[in-house]
């Protein structure tokens, strides 16, 4: 098939010709839209009079100093905002209380970007836009708010200030400001956008807003433009040569209303890089690219230089350029980092973790021995929730006198951590059947007992106490030999609660210093067992333990806790090269105190798709990450609840970590067993919706009863297209209220047991865009927790 007449449709905007190449792309369009009318709100204030702003309307602000100013733009040029020319002179932000900000004239909108903060200091809030079209339809849009700081971590953040002005004094926290992209239907024009309602606490601010237009003229085929082009720290070795991966975000910037075949990319384009010193290794390929959509690849390439430049080049199936994009500069591989935020910022979670999707996480330690907490209370938190307060309304308190005595301490719990049935192979084939990619094992919680051999920082470990065993080495070493795709992860927490040599860098919850006994008998402060002398917390235990796990353990992923005092510069540029020199790629979460490569929601997800990579971690039990005996196993996720979960994680650009807890001789109890086997048995058939796939950039179907549809989420890979709803599909049709990257000649079929269905008959109503497709009653039934129908495109 020929298409370069479609690309006619860019001469206007014809920067330049390259020589040979066909039309020259649009730059991605970014406009700011103008929201100085509706400033209500001063965030900014000067060294010399921080009062003259009250952000948190407690009277917070940010330094101004640290802040750009006027045309600022963000993310590879691809989202422009108008900030103050000075800031601390006038309000600054919009704090949302229902305003409603016209657009100047309707407009046909792509993508949607706004530079925003909250004013709480905890976890993102949800924060609800929505925007109201000219057909009088309207939209919701989910932008789950990072707060402005996190106490003792760090929110990765579009911009960052070293701290923050408080009513009286300085808080030394980051404090930051925050990017958010999100696609727009665009089947009409956008007339408005209607901000959150007024809120007590965690209140959303919003500093700029922009839009990426729609291209309206359809007659000339598919309106692409490169997103962005980004040179990644991802690699894969290619024919013995260590290739770095460019992902590539191709737009298709015609509205949705104008989707057809014509409009569409429906054969195979390949996508390469080319520029000064690059070379394109293995091109990437993207089969299928409908309006209102973006499709992301990568290319691998060699010889990107710093200084350099490239153009993304597309070659249609009969191997003609048909396009070429402007230029992006080009940022050569990493493979030495050095300990900097500068190096360490650039990287990334790697691809294998990218296509992985699915973990188990493990909480298994001394706390296991008690195994209890009252519920909405972590079970692996026993050794604190007995002093908080340590008194008959403490329900730990009373639960611990009751079941052992005044005269029984935390570290008496140490003999009866056993692990006396702990089954390494057992665990990983359980793992490997739930259908999860990789493990974190908790090596080490706040109570400072560690799972693995500390040498000379302390004994407090299971090597010379408890169960005498290396637990850590026993389950990656059997991971490694038994099943080497299943990646190995290790949990630490850099503060301890109870550790004499914390007690010069406690905060919060993690003090330091010897415990007090909770029922005030002899010893007056409990013993930390296993203790030996050293000088320095963070350079005698901390980072020589860290060290350890990824140097001695080789772990993959290095999933931190609580953040704190660290010195985690040094350790992460040490991981990163020691796996380098092994040919391993690796990761680190964001509670290790410095920059991370994702972010960490606890027992909470996001409700909308984030271009930043994230995982959601969980635990089975509905309110503890350690087993809690007093829960009713009846209460733990089920099939439905974990495949769900799963899915619209997965849907949203996440990875899910589940968190189970074995008991002090090292089991795995039935129902936590069974319930991450039913859930493997789903992923065993539909896995191919879940693993190695992409978000689609248009994001999910919530239920409308009026238009009798289903919830359902959506996820991509370059030859298939996945819908899985998450009810059963009632009366032998599922409906599909949206416009889908689904066009004539395309298979469906339906995932289930016994292998996928045949191919099943559909359509799509060409007006709304609406897409039933018709399933037998007798399939659906046979399928449970949630219903996988898979695209196949056609590539003529
Ligand atoms: C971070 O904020 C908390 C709470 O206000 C405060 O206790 C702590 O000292 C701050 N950390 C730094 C490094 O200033
Ligand atoms: C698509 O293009 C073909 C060939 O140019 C033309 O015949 C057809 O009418 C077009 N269809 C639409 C829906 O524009
Ligand atoms: C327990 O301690 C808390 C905090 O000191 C106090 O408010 C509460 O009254 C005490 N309750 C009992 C039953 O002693
Ligand atoms: C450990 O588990 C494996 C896999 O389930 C099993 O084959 C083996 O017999 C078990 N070993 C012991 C000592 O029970
Ligand atoms: C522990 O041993 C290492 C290597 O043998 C040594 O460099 C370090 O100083 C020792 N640390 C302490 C606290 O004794
Ligand atoms: C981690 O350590 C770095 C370097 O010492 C420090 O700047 C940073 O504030 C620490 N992180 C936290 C969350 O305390
Ligand atoms: C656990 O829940 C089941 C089902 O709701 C119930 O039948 C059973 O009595 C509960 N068990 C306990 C110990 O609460
Ligand atoms: C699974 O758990 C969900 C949420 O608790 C519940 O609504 C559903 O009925 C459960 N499914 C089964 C088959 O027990």
């Amino acid at each position: 098939m020929a298409i370069p007449a479609v690309f006619l449709l860019f001469s206007g905007f014809f920067t330049r010709f390259l020589p040979g190449y066909a039309a020259v792309l649009p730059k991605y369009p970014s406009q700011a839209l103008p929201l100085t009318s509706l400033f209500n709100n001063k965030a900014a204030a000067s060294v010399g009079n921080p009062g003259s702003a009250n952000f948190d309307g407690a009277g917070g602000a940010y330094d101004s100093q640290f802040l750009p100013t006027g045309s600022w733009e963000y993310d590879g040029l691809t989202s422009q905002f108008a900030l103050p020319s000075s800031w601390d002179e006038n309000e600054d932000n919009v704090l949302a209380q229902g305003q409603v900000l016209r657009l100047q004239e309707p407009t046909f909108v792509h993508e949607l970007h706004f530079l925003y903060a909250g004013d709480g200091t905890g976890a993102p809030v949800e924060s609800v836009f929505t925007l109201n079209f000219a057909d009088k339809s309207s939209q919701q849009v989910d932008l789950y708010a990072k707060n402005w700081w996190v106490w003792a971590n760090i929110n990765r953040a579009a911009i960052i200030t070293p701290y923050h002005f408080e009513k009286t004094g300085i808080n030394l926290n980051k404090t930051n400001m925050f990017e958010w992209s999100s696609s727009v239907p665009s089947e009409s024009p956008l007339e408005s956008i209607t901000f959150p309602p007024a809120a007590t606490s965690n209140r959303m601010h919003v500093f700029g807003l922009s839009i990426t237009p729609s291209t309206t003229d359809a007659s000339n085929g598919p309106a692409l433009s490169v997103r962005r082009a980004r040179f990644t720290t991802r690699w894969q070795d290619i024919n013995g040569v260590r290739a770095q991966a460019v992902e590539v975000t191709l737009a298709n910037l015609l509205p949705g209303s104008t989707l057809s075949q014509n409009t569409s990319i429906t054969t195979p384009h390949t996508v390469e890089l080319v520029g000064s010193g690059v070379q394109t290794v293995s091109a990437g390929v993207i089969n299928r690219l409908v309006p209102a959509d973006q499709a992301r690849v990568d290319v691998f390439v060699t010889g990107a230089t710093t200084n350099g430049n490239a153009v993304v080049q597309i070659r249609d199936s009969t191997g003609e350029i048909v396009a070429t994009s402007e230029e992006f500069p080009t940022s050569p591989l990493v493979e030495n980092y050095t300990p900097d935020t500068d190096s360490l910022s650039m990287h990334e979670t790697p691809s294998w973790w990218n296509a992985a999707k699915y973990g188990i996480f493990i909480h298994w330690g001394v706390y296991s021995t008690p195994a209890w907490a009252p519920p909405s209370e972590y079970a692996e938190w026993y050794d604190w929730d007995l002093r908080q307060p340590p008194n008959a309304s403490n329900p730990t308190w009373v639960h611990h006198l009751e079941t052992y005595g005044e005269h029984v301490i935390y570290d008496d719990f140490i003999p009866d951590f056993t692990a006396s049935k702990f089954n390494a192979s057992a665990w990983v084939d359980l793992f490997d059947r739930a259908g999860a990619k990789y493990f974190v094992l908790v090596t080490k919680h706040h109570d400072g007992f560690a799972l693995f051999d500390t040498g000379n920082t302390t004994h407090r470990n299971s090597v010379q106490l408890g169960p005498k065993r290396d637990l850590v080495s026993e389950l990656l070493q059997t991971a490694k030999a038994e099943k080497p795709d299943l990646h190995r992860g290790t949990y630490y927490s850099l503060p301890e609660w109870f550790s004499p040599d914390f007690a010069k860098y406690g905060f919060g919850s993690w003090p330091g210093g010897l415990a007090h006994n909770a029922f005030n008998v002899s010893p007056a402060l409990e013993p930390y067992t296993g203790r030996l002398d050293i000088d320095d917390y963070i350079e005698d235990l901390q980072f020589p333990q860290m060290i350890d796990l990824a140097v001695t353990y080789d772990t993959e992923i290095m999933w931190c806790d609580i953040g704190g005092p660290n010195k985690s510069l040094d350790f992460a540029a040490t991981f990163y090269n020691h796996a380098m020199s092994q040919g391993r790629q690796v990761t680190m979460n964001d509670r290790c105190g410095i920059l991370p490569d994702f972010d960490t929601p606890e027992y909470a997800t996001f409700g909308s798709i984030q271009p930043a990579k994230w995982e959601s971690s969980e635990g089975m039990d509905p309110f503890s990450y350690g087993l809690n005996t007093a829960t009713n196993a009846s209460e733990y996720k089920n099939g439905t609840t974990i495949i769900q979960t799963l899915v619209d994680i997965v849907s949203k650009n996440g990875n899910y970590l589940l968190d189970i807890g074995p008991t002090a001789e090292g089991e795995i109890i039935a129902p936590m067993m069974n319930n991450l086997l039913d859930a493997g048995s789903w992923l065993n058939f539909a896995g191919d919706c879940v693993y190695d796939t992409g978000y689609w950039f248009p994001g999910s179907q919530d239920p409308n009863p009026q238009a009798n549809t289903a919830p359902a989420r959506f996820t991509t890979t370059p030859t298939t297209f996945c819908i899985v709803a998450f009810t059963q599909p009632i009366g032998g049709k599922l409906t599909i209220n949206k416009r889908l990257p689904v066009l004539t000649g395309d298979d469906i079929v339906f995932l289930r047991p016994q292998g996928p269905s045949a191919p099943l008959t559909w359509n799509v109503d060409e007006n709304s865009g609406t897409l039933v497709i018709n399933i037998p009653e007798s399939e659906v039934m046979a399928v449970d927790y949630a219903w996988a129908f898979q695209v196949h495109y056609k590539l003529n």
